[in-house]
């Protein structure tokens, strides 16, 4: 069935990121948005037909103009939708009680240690139904919605048992085909040593490892397996055997890395050939040298230094070093309770010393690279996935500098419109 064309015309600037779908972009590259102005998008069948000035796509369309649904851009700002690349989207409850002892003082990981921070989750997630886990997930993806984005990574990790991360995966696919957005799916059964394991850690570790992996790989449930390694939940070593683990029945590595402690964090996603390393505040010049050498992404996680009151990881001296650099918000529910990704991107700028050009091909074309999507999203080109949000401010830079506002008008998602005027259709 074909529908009728959408045409995006007059766009103010329209941000294409165009050329960097084989390779995440990395180092003066990054500040390549390949911009047209007065741009035109000619959207068929879900798809990015046509790309260039407003005069250009009248030439090429001249049989067909009246057929098309116009969405007239005049005075906005087009780019690619969106996308996170880094979520632990799918939770039940919420931790404000927590926020406010580390107003008092209290540090995430003494919180984590008496039973508060993952393993609350954990608790309530277990006790939470399907439907409930969904309900409460798709209010955020609604959300994420609302501020452009049209991708989201989303890990499981607060099942902690085989079932409880099962349910948690189930929920994220029932949600991938159900809501617009597209949700890549990580395993993170090694998010926290439960509370029952405490004394014998190793023995988690090869629950996750002999009875977790290979039935979430049977079952197709993830794309990635991601590792909390850090000081006092997963060791270096901990980590490399569960990331090899997952890598031999294909579940590809990421691993959250010196996000508290220097932990040689970034050293390893090197050596394991990790697709992303993520957090990164604490990581080495060895660990980010190593990185840039072996091509893997830092996803870096400005709203979580943000909330948790730490220095933000080094994204300047990252992309110097020609690290390819995305961005997310993390959003969980106890270190960056947040689906604002324009903020994280404002963060990357005043935190993270990344320019306004930096943080878009931050959160679009090397994003979608991070969750390996690159071929398909995270730039606006021709035969690629019609994945489109038009902001309402004339140029890329305003989207930084008039920081802390939704300027999200109208998300298009594989073509079809759903978000006009800031709202859900
Ligand atoms: O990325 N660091 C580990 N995991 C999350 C936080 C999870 C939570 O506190 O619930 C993070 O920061
Ligand atoms: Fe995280």
């Amino acid at each position: 069935m074909s529908t009728r064309p959408l045409w995006i015309r007059h766009a103010s600037q329209l941000v294409t990121l165009a050329g960097g779908s084989q390779a995440p972009l990395t180092g003066k590259r990054m500040e390549e948005l390949s911009i047209i102005e007065d741009g035109s998008v000619w959207v068929e069948d879900g798809i990015i037909r046509f790309v260039g000035t407003d005069q250009e796509a009248r030439a090429a369309y001249r049989d067909r103009l009246e057929e098309a649904e116009v969405i007239d851009a005049a005075g906005k700002l087009v780019t690619p939708g969106l996308i996170d690349p880094h979520t632990h989207l799918v939770f039940a409850g919420s931790r404000e009680n927590e926020f406010d002892m580390r107003l008092k003082g209290a540090t995430y990981m003494e919180i984590m240690n008496q039973g508060g921070g993952i393993h609350a989750t954990t608790e309530a997630t277990r006790k939470a139904s399907p439907e409930t886990l969904y309900a409460e997930s798709k209010k955020r993806l609604d959300q994420f919605l609302l501020h452009g984005v049209t991708t989201v990574e989303a890990k499981s990790g607060y099942g902690l048992t085989l079932e409880h991360e099962l349910k948690q995966l189930e929920v994220a696919a029932e949600l991938d085909r159900t809501h617009p957005i597209d949700i890549v799916s990580t395993f993170m059964g090694a998010h926290a040593v439960p509370r029952d394991y405490r004394d014998d850690p190793d023995r988690f570790v090869d629950y996750v490892i002999e009875e977790m992996i290979p039935e979430v790989a049977r079952r197709k449930l993830a794309v990635f397996n991601d590792v909390f390694c850090e000081r006092g939940v997963f060791t270096p070593e901990q980590s490399r055997r569960i990331l090899e683990a997952g890598r031999a029945y294909g579940l590809l590595p990421k691993i959250h890395a010196d996000e508290i402690e220097p932990y040689e964090g970034a050293e390893l996603a090197a050596e394991v050939g990790a697709v992303s390393a993520d957090h990164l505040l604490r990581a080495s010049d060895k660990g980010i040298a190593m990185m840039a050498e072996a091509g893997v992404i830092a996803v870096l996680l400005p709203g979580t230094a943000f909330f948790l009151m730490a220095e933000s990881a080094n994204g300047r001296k990252m992309i110097d070093a020609g690290v390819p650099v995305a961005i997310s918000t993390d959003c969980n529910p106890g270190s960056s309770p947040t689906v604002s990704l324009p903020l994280i991107m404002n963060l990357g700028c005043l935190k993270m010393g990344m320019t306004p050009a930096e943080v878009l091909t931050a959160a679009t074309i090397n994003a979608a690279h991070a969750i390996r999507r690159g071929h398909e999203v995270g730039s606006i080109e021709t035969g690629k996935q019609a994945d489109i949000t038009i902001f309402d401010v004339p140029n890329y830079m305003q989207l930084q500098y008039r920081y802390g506002v939704n300027h999200t008008h109208t998300v298009i998602k594989a073509g079809v419109k759903v978000v006009e005027g800031g709202r859900l259709i």
